[in-house]
């Protein structure tokens, strides 16, 4: 058993005592995981024996011996959406991790990246998400340093990233592996150079890019501001209900639509259907709002409020708040009066904002086609998992999330889930009609 090796190994290494109570927690974790999979036969489905593989895998890292501290990897900045700059930045994680090396703090972008390189304002990771909680929760997995700990500056090597068809995923490996020796490996820095992190090649499956997610915590004010969001949200559902006990409007649910139905969106995804040879990318208003309308439960709720993630700014007609069904209560950030919450920050942290108005929503309802709503399905999957349920997939789970533009029962939306076990994060990146439910 792949625990017990890595136990006996730590001592073997010289462990003390410190090791064999990790050790002696582990196994305990184990046994009660074990205990509770016998007394509820119900669980031990096939989905339960993957999500104890992915809980044991996902911990393992803590058992490893740790990222070099004196060896550095430097990225070039990163750009364009948040979730694209999130998707790069775990990439970049991942490559120093390859390569042992501690990944000097990266800057990310505030601004959408319109291809103009002055407007990309860079904003560093630490003024986003917490650097030490990163380093915390991520310890021996992958580490962050700051400029500030590098001896000696004159000590790079640059390592060039190619590019093109020619490029291909083994000659990357290669390069990345020829890199990771002998004298390539002396050096304290190692600087990448060439495009955007969230364009190199993968290497590297599902649960290692959710491992690194699971380290992303943001800063204090900007949750701070989610919490806001949030607590709107749940108080005009209390209000709509006339429910004037205030004590339980914490507890009001709201489903949250990530509504793509902008002019640059429906472009886009046109062009994708036709290359793709398919219809199931872009859904029109009028599909999102019917379906969601569809989605099981919901119909029989008097009151739900509906909270639509727009981009408004991209938006050129504000009505996705008509043509609701009777007992929907649909919001926006204006209708909802917390654009000044949004307004004060750059397009980088208002999106931040979004992604976390919509990952504790209590259903969530996305394009599967988005990067966006594809890693806050990532991120609801994850929690489902360690809440333990027995199906990820049954119709009484918490923190559903289902995808407007597939079809699913009732003319409902499909349910979605992330597939834990994919091999790589392909089909998150570049969207899918494949939602494993
Ligand atoms: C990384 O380097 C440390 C320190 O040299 C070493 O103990 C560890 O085994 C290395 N990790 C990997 C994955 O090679
Ligand atoms: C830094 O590295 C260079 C090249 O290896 C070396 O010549 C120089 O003496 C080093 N400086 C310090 C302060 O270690
Ligand atoms: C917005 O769209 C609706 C229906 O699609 C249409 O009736 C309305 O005229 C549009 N409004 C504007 C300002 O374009
Ligand atoms: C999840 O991914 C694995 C590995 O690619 C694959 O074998 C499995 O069939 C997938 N499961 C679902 C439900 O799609």
């Amino acid at each position: 058993m792949e625990l017990l090796f890595n136990c006996k190994l730590i001592k073997l290494m010289g462990g003390g005592t410190l090791n064999s109570l990790l050790c002696k927690c582990v196994f305990f974790v184990i046994a009660v995981l074990i205990i509770r999979a016998l007394l509820f036969p119900i669980f031990v489905g096939v989905e339960w024996s993957n999500n104890l593989a992915y809980l044991r895998k996902n911990n393992s890292p803590s058992f490893g011996l740790g990222v070099r501290q004196e060896k550095f990897l430097e990225v070039p900045q990163i750009v364009w959406g948040l979730n694209n700059q999130k998707i790069a930045f775990a990439r970049a994680c991942l490559t120093a991790r390859m390569l042992n090396r501690t990944l000097l703090m990266p800057s990310l972008s505030a601004s959408l990246f319109y291809k103009e390189l002055d407007l990309l304002q860079p904003i560093s990771f630490h003024k986003v998400f917490q650097f030490d909680k990163f380093n915390e929760l991520c310890s021996g997995f992958v580490q962050l340093g700051r400029y500030s700990d590098l001896m000696n500056k004159t000590q790079v090597l640059e390592l060039q990233k190619g590019s093109g068809r020619k490029w291909t995923v083994e000659r990357d490996l290669d390069q990345l592996r020829q890199y990771s020796k002998g004298s390539f490996d002396e050096y304290e820095v190692i600087k990448i150079v060439g495009k955007n992190p969230f364009l190199w090649h993968d290497h590297w499956p599902v649960k290692d890019y959710a491992k690194v997610f699971e380290c992303l915590i943001l800063v204090e004010e900007i949750s701070q501001e989610a919490d806001k969001v949030v607590s709107m949200i749940r108080s005009v559902g209390s209000q709509s209900k006339g429910n004037n006990d205030h004590q339980s409007f914490e507890n009001v649910p709201y489903v949250a639509v990530h509504m793509r139905v902008e002019i640059d969106w429906m472009i886009h995804c046109k062009k994708l259907e036709q290359r793709l040879n398919t219809n199931q990318i872009c859904s029109s208003k009028k599909e999102i709002i019917e379906r969601v309308g569809n989605i099981e439960g919901l119909k029989s709720k008097t009151q739900v409020v509906v909270y639509l993630a727009v981009a408004d700014k991209l938006l050129q007609n504000s009505s996705v708040l008509d043509g609701w069904e009777q007992g929907f209560v649909p919001y926006e950030k204006k209708k909802l009066g917390v654009e000044k919450i949004y307004s004060k920050y750059p397009y980088l942290i208002q999106s931040a904002i979004d992604y976390e108005v919509c990952l504790r929503s209590d259903i969530f309802v996305g394009n599967s086609f988005s990067t966006f709503s594809s890693l806050i399905v990532l991120e609801r999957t994850q929690k489902m998992i360690k809440l333990g349920g027995n199906s990820l997939c049954g119709s009484d789970v918490r923190w559903p999330s289902f995808a407007y533009n597939i079809q699913g029962e009732l003319n409902g939306p499909m349910k979605w889930v992330t597939n834990m076990s994919d091999s790589s994060l392909q089909a998150i990146s570049y969207g899918t009609n494949h939602i494993s439910c």
